[in-house]
């Protein structure tokens, strides 16, 4: 009978409004994400209208190819002109795909993805540019900032997903951007624009365009407080790339990271810098995040870190003071607070270096985030400088990661970051011994191997 019931009338689900988890019933907490009261009621997708393989013809219907006939075609990629989105997307923008830009509202979105579209509108392509967020003066008013813009660029302001779908159908643009999926709006599902359903729908439309109509569309997605895009993992899967563009608010640099790439390596970083003109490339990182590094301070050193296949140069700055209070005072910017505490424990237990009574602040300067172990005989060279009040030589960078015993391992990619310390003039690189025989063409920049943190701590 509970069958029967359930045929007859509109399904409803419960779906939650941070990671997509779908239920039959309303929870308090969701089992997904383990988030409170995210759970709200949304009618179930209905069935596409009639675009299944059922309504096609006979004629029509695909047939599986041999794999050893597919070719591939090199001219399948976009240049967008700007360099550090070309790299993060693989080289180019492949046509046909879906790609998702997240990141916090006022973080550069729009002003990124306006750019783009000068470029590739430069270039000749029909771009279509559709806001739900921004009225066309709005628009105007950025673009102005930006530059010239020719005609191949149409603006679209519109939330409704079928006017979308409509003139997409019409124009077929080569590039379509839609800012952003939070507004999209279809009226077969009841919800409100930004819920799971909605949001899902929208994508959903906008792949089956993409690949039906060979088009790449850029979706803009808006991250919650967690730092997910709101509304869903879900919609992660359908998409075929997703890049987060992010930064420190009052810092003027942008990072752009792809998480995800069906076309291309992930973990790829692009660096912009917000300008009055719009965001700038910043073709060398690590002269950025040195800009402004003090000289013969101590509880400062240089480390390399791999942001994909970029080596980028980044100050740790650490301070270590005798504690007024009990329990003394630990805190990271940019790195993994419990990973300090951890190689704070190895050099109390290892070289018995009493910290006990210490405050202790890490800071990676710029205001980056870095999760890579390499940094840790950095931060440890940095904590002991700060400790004993010895300066370490500006000149002088170290990469290693640190292990429990005290002994310093091998890090991938030795031989960039020494080419990319060397590069920007720095004299000695400290890096672990175990690494050390893979290295060739080092001339020019002193290299010491390492074997514990306490040979580290001797060249202080
Ligand atoms: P925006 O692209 O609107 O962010 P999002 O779409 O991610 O919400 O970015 C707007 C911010 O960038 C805003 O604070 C103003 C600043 N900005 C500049 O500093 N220079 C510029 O040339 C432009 C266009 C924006
Ligand atoms: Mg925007």
């Amino acid at each position: 009978m509970g069958i029967t019931m359930a045929k007859g009338k509109a399904a409803v689900v419960f779906f939650c409004q941070e990671c997509g988890y779908e239920s039959s019933k309303w929870m308090g907490q969701c089992p997904g994400c383990r988030q409170w009261n995210t759970f709200v009621e949304e009618s179930a997708a209905l069935p596409a209208k009639g675009k299944g393989a059922s309504s096609r013809s006979l004629a029509e219907r695909p047939e599986p190819i041999a794999l050893s006939e597919v070719s591939l075609d090199e001219e399948d990629r976009l240049t967008t002109r700007i360099r550090e989105l070309d790299r993060v997307l693989g080289g180019g923008l492949v046509r046909g795909s879906l790609t998702l830009v997240g990141g916090d509202p006022g973080i550069g979105k729009s002003t990124l993805l306006l750019q783009v579209c000068r470029m590739l509108a430069g270039d000749g392509r029909e771009v279509l540019y559709v806001s739900g967020e921004e009225s066309l003066k709005q628009i105007k008013l950025r673009a102005t900032r930006i530059g010239e813009f020719n005609a191949h660029l149409k603006l679209f302001c519109e939330t409704g997903l079928d006017a979308i779908e409509e003139v997409i159908r019409r124009k077929k643009p080569d590039v379509v951007v839609i800012d952003s999926i939070q507004t999209m709006y279809s009226d077969q599902i009841s919800s409100a624009p930004g819920s799971v359903s909605q949001v899902r729908e929208a994508t959903g439309v906008l792949l089956q365009l993409a690949k039906g109509l060979n088009i790449s569309v850029f979706i803009v997605g808006h991250v919650t407080k967690e730092g997910t895009v709101a509304g869903p993992r879900v919609l992660e899967h359908m998409v075929d790339t997703v890049l987060y563009f992010e930064g420190d608010r009052h810092a003027s640099y942008r990072i752009l990271r792809s998480v995800k790439n069906r076309f291309g390596s992930t973990n790829e970083i692009g660096v912009f810098e917000m300008a009055s003109e719009g965001l700038r490339e910043v073709a060398n990182p690590s002269e950025f995040m040195l800009s402004g590094k003090p000289e013969h301070a101590s509880g400062s050193i240089v480390v390399c870190s791999m942001e994909g296949t970029r080596p980028m140069l980044i100050e740790i700055q650490a301070l270590v003071c005798h504690s007024s209070f009990g329990i003394p005072r630990r805190q990271t910017t940019g790195t993994d607070f419990n990973r300090v505490n951890l190689l704070i424990a190895v050099l109390e237990k290892r070289l018995g270096i009493q910290m006990g009574s210490c405050d202790a602040y890490v800071n990676l300067a710029g205001g980056i985030k870095i999760q890579e172990p390499a940094i840790d005989l950095g931060i440890v060279m940095a904590l002991v400088s700060s400790f004993k009040n010895k300066c370490i030589d500006d000149r002088m960078i170290a990469v290693g990661e640190v292990g429990l015993s005290g002994e310093v391992r091998g890090v991938s990619m030795v031989q960039a970051r020494v080419q990319e310390a060397k590069k920007l003039g720095f004299t000695t690189c400290i890096v672990p011994r175990a690494g050390m025989d893979v290295l060739k063409d080092i001339s020019g920049i002193r290299v010491i191997g390492v074997g514990s943190v306490a040979d580290a701590i001797d060249l202080l």
